[in-house]
């Protein structure tokens, strides 16, 4: 997979978001990145499934939901019956994760697991085959607009070897403090798609933000 960015519509003007994601459909974004916030996973609630329909109505990318909410499996099947693409729980808030992936691609849906910045990626060893995407969380999850974490460079590195020597199919999504800044680096650390919140719909032109993560030299 090339390199990639999934704009998060957490960051975007909820008064406009017609227009929001109009914007984001003529752009060089590969998907969009919907977060579902609960207030019992993270310390924050977010929007729910009027939204991601409407997204899904909207949007000319293929919609990538990530889930930040307890007991994911309880809503798998209304959220894969909107028309999306990705679906991504995470490891920390699900018992049984190897059921919950056979849930989702059961729905014709590809699978995400997302590992929070404590999570070592060792948990994977035994699902990574079964994964089409593996979300690296760059910052605790639950808000837009916090600073990237170091650490997660090499944490990629580690993916995409782990990735590599067991043959998976998965992708590598960075998500968090996302920025021109840090773009590049990851994208040579092993990832393909790089979900960016505030650095995008708080410019003052998205297209070119996105331009400018995906070109350098
Ligand atoms: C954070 C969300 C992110 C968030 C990223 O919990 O999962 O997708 O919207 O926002 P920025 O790019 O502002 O860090
Ligand atoms: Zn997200």
């Amino acid at each position: 997979m090339e390199r990639n960015i999934s704009p998060s519509l957490l960051a975007a003007d909820f008064g406009n978001l017609e227009k929001e994601i109009t914007k984001i459909n003529k752009s060089k974004a590969s998907w969009l990145h919907c977060d579902i916030m609960d207030g019992v996973f993270v310390p924050n609630i977010s929007f729910g499934f009027p939204v991601v329909e409407l997204a899904a109505k909207i949007s000319v990318k293929p919609l990538d939901v990530h889930l930040m909410i307890i007991e994911p499996e309880k809503f798998i099947d209304r959220f894969c019956k909107i028309g999306i693409d990705f679906l991504t729980f995470h490891a920390e808030a699900c018992q049984h994760i190897h059921r919950a992936i056979q849930q989702i691609k059961g729905n014709n849906v590809k699978a995400g697991l997302s590992l929070n910045p404590h999570t070592p990626i060792d948990i994977l060893r035994d699902i990574i085959g079964d994964l089409d995407l593996v979300l690296i969380m760059s910052v605790n999850p639950g808000f837009g607009g916090q600073s990237f974490i170091e650490h997660t460079y090499n944490k990629v590195e580690n993916l995409k070897e782990l990735i590599i020597r067991s043959k998976s199919k998965a992708v590598i999504q960075v998500d968090g403090g996302i920025s021109k800044a840090n773009a590049e680096k990851l994208f040579d650390s092993g990832a393909d798609i790089l979900v960016a919140g505030t650095s995008i719909f708080h410019s003052k032109d998205p297209i070119k933000a996105i331009d400018e993560m995906l070109q350098y030299d």
